[in-house]
């Protein structure tokens, strides 16, 4: 396994909706253990395929505090959103040392394949929920910037630039 490069904002592959998975075979399958071991050495809990590059609707999750509860996530999709809308603070890798609060669903079902082609559904709520949300909005070319005002999205992207010319 190995460690890929994460792509920061604003590069625009972070804004482009991804294409399908077709192929299940080997380099998948790598490329998914090389995003999680990238997504645990971060640290962080989700990574999508453009924040490493590849424009692909592909994302890896473990919410686990034993960081032992990968979950493989190939061509998914919401097919179910509750009513029960709830703000908590979110963060991106994409977006380093960036958080904002986002108002989200609960609790979503989420049909995807695994890294076999297999057929799997997911009911979640709470964090996991949230960061499937936040996972499959990436594959969609959106970043959780895009769901706070423009004001607040000015605000983070100044405390960024600042970051940056600190740890320069
Ligand atoms: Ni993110």
């Amino acid at each position: 396994m190995s460690l890929l490069p994460i792509i920061e904002v604003p590069d625009p592959i972070l804004k482009r909706p991804t294409d399908r998975v077709e192929q299940y075979d080997d380099d998948l399958r790598r490329l998914l253990d090389d995003m999680l071991e990238t997504m645990y050495d971060a640290p962080g809990i989700g990574l999508a395929g453009p924040q490493v590059g590849v424009s692909r609707r592909l994302a890896v999750i473990d919410i686990s505090e034993e960081k032992n509860e990968p979950v493989r996530l190939v061509n998914p999709s919401i097919v179910w959103r509750s009513d029960t809308i709830v703000q908590a603070e979110e963060g991106c890798l994409s977006l380093p040392g960036q958080y904002a609060d986002i108002r989200r669903p609960d609790a979503v079902h989420v049909c995807y394949l695994d890294e076999y082609g297999r057929e799997q559904r997911i009911e979640a709520d709470g964090l996991l929920a949230r960061c499937l949300q936040h996972e499959i909005d990436h594959l969609d070319g959106i970043l959780f910037t895009d769901h706070i005002s423009s004001l607040k999205r000015n605000m983070v992207m100044r405390k960024l630039a600042k970051r940056r010319k600190l740890n320069a």
